[in-house]
Order: C-alpha cells, then structure tokens, then sequence
C-alpha cells in the first residue's frame, strides 16, 4: 500500500491527537501532534518572559527555540522536548492552554512551525493533526479529516484527561477555555481553522475511542486504493 499523508484539522478538544496516534500506530506512520508544537512555543515565550504580540520578542524568542519529538526512555513513547528538555507534560496544563492561542495568532511563528511541519511530512506516511493541516500545511494531503464534538463532551474529556494527571479543573473553567480557543482559532487573520471543500467531516461525540480509529482507518483505506 503506498503512504498518504492524513490531515486531521477540527476544534479543541475532539481528541485529534489521541485519535491520530492510534492511527498511525496502526499503520506503521509517524504521528506528528502541530498543536504541542505550539504549545512548546507559548512554554518558551513564557518561560522567557517574551511576549508574543512583540516583534522584537519574537526574533529572540524563535531564534532560541528548537522543537522535537523524540523517544521517552521512561515512558517509551514518543514525547516533545523543548531545547533538549522533556516538556510533554507541561505543554498540557492550564497555564500553557491559556497562553497558546495568543502565540498561534502570529505570523512569523506560524510560517516557522509550519516549515518544520512540511519538513517532517516530506517523506510521506504522516497523520498530522492540528487547525491549518489540510488547508496550509499540507494542501494536497491525500486523505483530510475535520473532527468535531459538542463542547460538553469535549470539556468532560478534557477533564478527565487532566484528572489523570493531577491537575483538578471544573468543568465551566475548561468549557471557557475551549470556547475562547474555538473562537481565537477560528477568527484569527492568519490560517484560522476552517474545513476545507474537499475534507470529511467526523462528528466523534458518540462515538467511542476505537469507532472513531476505525472509521479514519476505513477512509485510508479508500484513500489508498483511489
Ligand atoms: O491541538 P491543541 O489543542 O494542542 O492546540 C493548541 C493550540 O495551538 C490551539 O489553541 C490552536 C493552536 N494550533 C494552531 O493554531 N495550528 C495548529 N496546526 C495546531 C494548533
């Protein structure tokens, strides 16, 4: 079977990433998560004390950052790690979510992540998922995805993927949050989410983990006899 590329764009919140990675578990692809990748990025310019919406600050911020993904001795999983530091959990906690917008609005960061993005995808055989996927990063994907879910069963998600971790957050603080990174994500000037024409759309709020695996499944499946 010949590799495709998957781009998978939708909402916060939809399990993307989590649907992704099984994906490409299944298929012997490499899975690439766009969004830690800004989310490494709102860590560094917080941890630096840079401010985003400052085009001085973002030379120097982007000049010192280096992103990848890299193998979890520990975990054996495949993690982010920001200038050579593991920061696969703390790109998911509340402090990062609530800045991560705001850096994902800016044009010099986007160009930049989004060049390393259509650098790691070159060779094919690639389930990326992010907001601008099918529509920027990789235009000609062969197979795009846009994934949705009502907001309460995204926050109840959320939630529990946060309980796992240890960090205790209500649910209206997480609806608030979805809400507002929808909104940003999809109002923003540059590459805001939208789905494209040619994307099918996957309504996961009832659908459980491994229906939503095997309808993407199915759908290469079509993709890669076409
Ligand atoms: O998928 P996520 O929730 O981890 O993404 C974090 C933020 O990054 C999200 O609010 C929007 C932004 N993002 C983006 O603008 N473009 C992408 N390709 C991926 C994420």
């Amino acid at each position: 079977m010949n590799k495709i590329v998957i781009a998978i764009d939708g909402f916060s919140g939809c399990g993307k990433s989590s649907t992704a990675k099984e994906v490409a578990r299944q298929l012997g692809y490499t899975f690439i998560d766009s969004g830690a990748m800004y989310r490494a990025t709102a860590l560094h310019f917080l941890n630096l004390n840079l401010s985003p919406l400052r085009p001085e600050d973002v030379e120097v911020g982007l000049k010192s950052l280096q992103i990848s993904f890299q193998l979890n001795p520990e975990t054996g999983k495949q993690e982010t790690y920001l200038n050579g530091v593991n920061v696969e959990k703390e790109i998911r906690t509340m402090r990062v979510s609530e800045r991560v917008s705001e850096v994902a609005t800016v044009k010099a960061i986007r160009a930049e992540l989004v060049a390393q993005q259509q650098q790691l995808g070159r060779k094919k055989g690639v389930v990326m998922d992010g907001r601008d996927i099918g529509s920027v990063v990789f235009p000609s994907a062969e197979l795009k995805l846009f994934m949705t879910a009502d907001v309460e069963t995204r926050a109840k998600r959320r939630q529990l993927e946060l309980q796992e971790k240890g960090e205790s957050v209500s649910l209206e603080e997480i609806k608030l949050n979805l809400e507002n990174r929808d909104q940003v994500d999809s109002t923003r000037t540059e590459s805001p989410l939208i789905k494209v024409a040619d994307a099918i759309e996957i309504d996961t709020s009832n659908l459980s983990f491994s229906q939503q695996v095997d309808q993407i499944l199915d759908l290469v499946k079509k993709a890669t006899i076409n």
